[in-house]
């Protein structure tokens, strides 16, 4: 933006309940596409680079003002405390800069689909035409509930009339104010003192900012933006989905255009903060979130929803549920797993179905493919994770961490009870419960050893179908029937160990 074409301040008007979306969540704070609302607009207005930005808050203005520092922490709030019209609300912006010169940006708050262009051409157009009052308008198919432009016999803009005060002859006008504006700092202040509030809604109506600068013979414009779209406020939670779904297709559009396949748009979203990079696939069901980042030749979905997570090249994550986590390049995710935070899979791991990790390394190459928790845990390169192997992380106190060294293989069904320790080429038997360090190379068993009771299902269970294909299975004639057991003669209890397999 060149100094020319800059503003000096930004207002944005955010004080307003929102009555309309019937939350208990100020409207301005609603969100769509990973921003809330306030936060797309301030992001929009954010390469004017103005000298300052100013919020006005009031309802809900608690959490306006959290939220404002958070995501700009460079804006300052301003205070309205009743709630007297948008007029009323541009005013005590300006009495909070009362040195402030040039031209001022005010916009509305309940604007999401505002583009810096929109914005940039509106600032350019206010200098061009050397106004003092510059409104941003669109020409809408249906402009129920907006404010009109009435313009003369000549075009020049005359007035802007709210719907409610309109003549049937105005509400035939099809030209709506967008609620965004440019006017010099020292003309605002002039013209907003003067507002009343002898209208429909009786509060001080920002839009009889335009008319009295007319008659005054003030040079002003209204200048139509080149989409409409781009305009489109949002008053109810009807107007927030389908506004969620413009910005939506927005985002996707140009990730198509960059050479990233969506098979199916309808059902795939993703947050405006989202990087999504060419040659990378998102199946149907996807949604990407926050910081979120796919890598070329990635495969992510169908039904896979990831937060704050990078995707490598080549990877695949299906039917996943992620959050913090990195995967890396040609790393395997699903179907069914879950990744909280601080997972990260090195080049070529792998963790499969109805797995759930969370804070723990994957080293390159490592599988972790069936019905696992690992959590608080380094994983090494190249090694196994049996199927249903729990790492024991929390002893109702306090977590701990495990260490699992290269080319591991933990048998499946192994309780890893941190802290301990599995070196490289180490493995454990199948149904351990390891409590203390495997050297490497070593093999950890921690079971208890099987038993066989030779004849038991005979004596116990005589006239079974079990004790039927017993007999025939060692040529014994299957005795009794079903229901007559004979007493017990303690042979089902031998002090012999049964034979029993080391592995
Ligand atoms: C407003 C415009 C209308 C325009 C439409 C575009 C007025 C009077 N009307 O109507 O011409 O077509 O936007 O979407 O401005 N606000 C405050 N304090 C208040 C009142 C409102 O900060 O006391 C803020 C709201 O939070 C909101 C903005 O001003 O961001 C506009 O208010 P809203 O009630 O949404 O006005 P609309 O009826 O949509
Ligand atoms: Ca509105």
């Amino acid at each position: 933006m060149s100094l020319q074409q800059a503003v000096a301040a930004v207002v944005v008007l955010a004080a307003g309940q929102g009555t309309r979306m019937r939350s208990a969540t100020p409207k301005v704070l609603h969100e769509l596409g990973g921003r809330s609302m306030l936060g797309h607009v301030l992001a929009a207005t954010a390469p004017l680079e103005a000298g300052a930005t100013l919020v006005v808050v009031g309802s809900g203005r608690e959490s306006v003002e959290a939220h404002l520092a958070a995501v700009a922490p460079g804006a300052r709030a301003v205070v309205q405390e009743e709630q007297r019209g948008s007029g009323h609300a541009a005013r005590v912006a300006m009495d909070a800069v009362p040195d402030l010169e040039g031209p001022v940006l005010v916009v509305n708050g309940d604007s999401p689909l505002l583009t810096p262009a929109t914005l940039g051409a509106l600032v350019a157009a206010h200098h061009a035409a050397g106004s003092v009052f510059t409104v941003l308008t669109a020409e809408v198919g249906d402009p129920t509930g907006l404010g009109r432009i009435v313009r003369d016999a000549g075009g020049a803009p005359r007035a802007i009339v709210e719907e409610k005060d309109a003549t049937d002859e105005q509400r035939a006008i099809r030209e709506v104010n967008a609620g965004v504006y440019v006017a010099n700092a020292a003309t605002l202040r002039r013209v907003l003192a003067g507002l009343s509030t002898a209208n429909a809604q009786g509060e001080q109506y920002l839009t009889d900012a335009l008319a009295p600068l007319v008659e005054g013979g003030a040079p002003v414009a209204a200048v139509r933006a080149e989409d409409p779209v781009d305009v489109l406020g949002c008053n109810d939670q009807r107007e927030l989905a389908a506004r969620r779904r413009t910005l939506n297709d927005r985002v996707l559009d140009a990730l198509m255009v960059a050479g990233v396949t969506v098979v199916d748009p309808a059902t795939t979203w993703v947050d405006v903060t989202a990087a999504v990079l060419p040659g990378a696939r998102l199946l149907p069901g996807v949604q990407l979130h926050g910081t979120t980042t796919v890598a070329a030749g990635a495969v992510v979905g169908p039904d896979t929803t990831l937060t704050d997570c990078t995707v490598g090249e080549d990877a695949t994550v299906l039917r996943s549920h992620c959050s913090q986590s990195e995967v890396g390049p040609r790393a395997v995710v699903g179907p069914f797993s879950h990744l909280r935070p601080g997972t990260r899979l090195a080049e070529g791991a792998k963790v499969g179905a109805f797995v759930e990790t969370k804070n723990a390394v994957v080293g390159e190459g490592s599988k972790v493919p069936h019905l696992s928790y690992v959590g608080d845990a380094t994983i090494g390169r190249g090694s196994n994770i049996g199927a249903a192997t729990v790492f024991v992380n929390y002893d109702g106190v306090t977590k701990s961490h495990t260490t699992i060294g290269d080319a591991v293989r933990v048998g499946s069904d192994t309780m890893l009870v941190a802290p301990v320790t599995v070196g490289d080429g180490a493995y454990t038997a199948a149904g351990s419960v390891i409590t203390q360090d495997v050297p490497p190379g070593a093999m950890g068993v921690a079971r208890a050893r099987q038993r066989n009771v030779a004849g038991w299902v005979a004596r116990r269970r005589p006239g079974t179908a079990a004790a039927q294909a017993a007999a025939a299975a060692t040529g014994a004639a299957a005795e009794g029937t079903a229901g007559s057991r004979p007493a017990s003669d303690g042979a089902d209890r031998p002090a012999e160990p049964g034979a029993h397999h080391e592995q």
